[in-house]
């Protein structure tokens, strides 16, 4: 939630968001891009449930001057990584295709400033086993000629939040998965930057 500064400054203090992923983190980079300079916010923390080895984000993130910080799945679950973002002060938590599932206890401390982006436009090929290719290839799978992301709060229910935001892509019968893929980062990364941005000042309004 924001916090404000005293009145006497009339000036919204800095909002710090902390970004989970798990993989290659071309969006997890998008949104560092987009913040970087961002007199709203700054991204101030990454975490990772992989090891560097198989998982791009920590390369573009220190690229960009931030150490990705790695953490386990039980670490999520014990609250750990709770404690790690409570630790980085974070006022908002942003998934940028994270694949593990957030405990209870988390979704509500960020109740309301925790956003995930979902490759497809939900409730269309969400919920349980449905990321990254798997949505790619039920979507080739099912014919459908329209596809798209959709960015949302997260509640207790996987792919179940508040919609905030959804923006669709035509596909042509010859798109492999992949090529479905390739136009999903597209729209990604025109709009989740900019939305995350977008909710943080609804949210100081
Ligand atoms: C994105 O398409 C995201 O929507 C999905 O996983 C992909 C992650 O890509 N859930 P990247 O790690 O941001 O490059």
């Amino acid at each position: 939630m924001l916090r404000w500064a005293p009145s006497n400054f009339n000036a919204l203090e800095k909002q710090r968001i902390a970004v989970l992923a798990s993989g290659s983190g071309s969006n997890a980079e998008e949104i560092l891009r987009h913040f970087e300079g961002s007199a709203l916010a700054e991204v101030v923390w990454v975490g990772c449930n992989r090891p560097e080895e198989q998982a791009g984000v920590y390369g573009r993130t220190r690229a960009l001057g931030l150490e990705t910080t790695p953490i386990q799945a039980d670490q999520l679950k014990d609250g750990t990584v709770l404690k790690m973002l409570r630790l980085a002060r974070a006022d908002w938590v942003v998934l940028a295709g994270f694949l593990l599932r957030i405990p209870v206890e988390m979704v509500r401390d960020f109740q309301g400033s925790m956003i995930n982006i979902h490759p497809s436009l939900l409730p269309l090929f969400g919920g349980k086993g449905m990321y990254g290719m798997h949505v790619h290839n039920a979507v080739k799978n099912s014919g459908d000629l329209e596809t798209g992301i959709t960015i949302h709060f997260v509640n207790e229910h996987y792919d179940e939040g508040a919609v905030i935001f959804q923006a669709k892509t035509q596909l042509k019968v010859s798109d492999s998965p992949e090529d479905i893929a390739q136009k999903i980062h597209i729209l990604e990364y025109e709009y989740f930057p900019k939305l995350i941005e977008k909710t943080i000042l609804k949210d100081g309004n």
